[in-house]
């Protein structure tokens, strides 16, 4: 097909490319990422039943201006022109994720068609448009039915999970075959059973263990279960790994690096590489594992790849008072920090996908969310430009290249987010998009790093092609 992206003028203030980016593979795909709860809307509308995130956004004080996703981006009404400017950006994939409600209301039980026939829509719209969907069955928005019955901490929730992922998967498999099954288990795990920061919104330690181990155990049916209702279906599952250092030398805080490692990537990526659940942290959380036989085997089927989400460092140092894990975050004041306070730092993407490849034997790896919310202004001419934001891309970008020509063997970027969008707990205030959106008319604009990132597809094509 013809490159979409040419019709699009490059950004005004082009820099050149960074000087690596044909380090990555000539087939690489280019995306961008959004997700059902963040960008949708139409909460009541076509049968979708109340998400755990309807729940937590109406609970006074949980999100920033009490903020909702009942509207969000319009996205269920005003896809059509989604996919038109994911055309103008030029790229080629598109991460989204399926809102569990909208198919299965109940969580289990009857399905609704309304719901189903949106993605199979949305679906064919994509691959007239030459873009390839990548969904994610779970990107935190839990039925509250199932919520009502215990949620993640039940098993019952796993075998949900898996039985909704047919439904989907008999439904969009002729036609879709990159399938993620969770986004970020950490999330639903620590930040919404153990801090109560996200929905559910508890502080419950054996519960967030619970938890984390029935996502686990989710991930392993629904891979299962994709794979025997889609020929040919490549399977992952989406991590927010990080790279952890102490903050000095202190073999006190060596230990909290350690421990924040075994909190945030360990945790999550042992089990389902077969090496189970690590010793130390099991120690530390002290809380029985809900474990059958089999399951071990179930949560390490073999995956076709991994996604990395990657924002931020940890830096940190020992807290023997503080939560769990007991590692503080250390100020960085020296370091470049985006709208949500967190560090720039591309060199910590680099280092987890070569660990990803060297520690976990990753064989294919794609950067599955990354980018930077920074307060944006509105020009007279009605323009944003972003060039912190456009700045980040770049480093980011060039950080993957570094990590392929390293040996990492990278997909795949794709970029959070296509759109502005609902920041959960942060509500509207925080701005992620490569497209602005003006809530109150939903009027999109691409925004410089948008255009920015145009510039990089294209540029990259080219090359590919002149190598070919
Ligand atoms: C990730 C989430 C995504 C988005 C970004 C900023 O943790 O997966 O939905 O909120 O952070």
């Amino acid at each position: 097909m013809s490159d979409p992206s040419a019709s699009v003028p490059p950004a005004p203030s082009a820099r050149p490319a960074p000087s690596n980016l044909s380090a990555l593979p000539a087939d690489f795909r280019w995306g961008v990422a959004t997700a059902a709860y963040q960008i949708e809307g139409a909460a009541a509308e076509d049968g979708r039943s109340p998400s755990i995130w309807d729940t937590f956004s109406r609970t006074p004080g949980k999100v920033a201006g009490g903020d909702t996703g009942d509207v969000a981006c319009d996205h269920y009404h005003r896809w059509r022109e989604d996919i038109a400017l994911m055309r103008e950006l030029g790229v080629d994939s598109y991460r989204f994720s399926i809102a569990w409600p909208r198919v299965v209301p109940g969580g289990d039980g009857p399905v609704n068609e309304r719901g189903l026939a949106f993605y199979d829509r949305l679906t064919d719209a994509l691959l007239e448009a030459g873009i390839t969907p990548f969904p994610t069955l779970y990107h935190w928005d839990l039925p509250q039915a199932l919520q009502d019955r215990g949620g993640w901490p039940e098993r019952e929730t796993a075998e949900h999970f898996a039985a909704y992922a047919s439904v989907v998967a008999e439904r969009l498999g002729d036609r879709v075959k990159d399938w993620a099954t969770l986004n970020e288990p950490l999330c639903s795990a620590w930040i919404g059973h153990l801090e109560g920061l996200m929905a559910p919104g508890l502080t419950d330690l054996t519960a967030a263990v619970r938890a984390s181990y029935h996502l686990h155990l989710g991930h392993g049916l629904a891979t299962a279960a994709l794979r025997a209702a889609v020929p040919g279906a490549r399977v992952g599952l989406v991590n927010n790994l990080t790279h952890c250092e102490p903050a000095s030398d202190d073999e006190a805080d060596v230990a909290a690096a350690r421990r924040s490692d075994g909190h945030t990537n360990r945790w999550w990526m042992d089990p389902v590489h077969g090496r189970g659940y690590p010793q130390d942290m099991l120690d530390l959380y002290g809380v029985d594992l809900p474990e059958r036989p089999g399951d071990l085997e179930t949560i390490a089927a073999p995956l076709d790849w991994l996604g990395l989400n990657y924002y931020f460092r940890n830096v940190v140092a020992d807290d023997p008072t503080g939560p769990l894990p007991r590692a503080r975050q250390v100020p960085l004041p020296e370091s470049h920090h985006t709208g949500m306070g967190w560090e720039v730092h591309p060199r910590g993407l680099t280092e987890t996908l070569l660990r990803m490849t060297e520690d976990y034997g990753a064989r294919c790896l794609y950067v599955t969310e990354n980018g930077a919310a920074y307060p944006d202004t509105v020009g007279p001419d009605g323009q944003i430009d972003d060039p912190e934001r456009a700045r980040y891309l770049d480093q980011h970008l060039a950080a993957c290249a570094d990590a392929v020509a390293q040996g990492a063997p990278l997909a795949g970027y794709f970029a959070w987010s296509l759109l502005d969008n609902f920041e959960w707990a942060y509500g509207y205030d925080k701005r992620f998009g490569l497209v602005h959106v003006d809530y109150a008319t939903q009027r999109r604009t691409v925004k410089g790093s948008g255009r920015r990132y145009a510039d990089h597809v294209r540029e990259h094509r080219r090359r590919a092609r002149r190598a070919a």
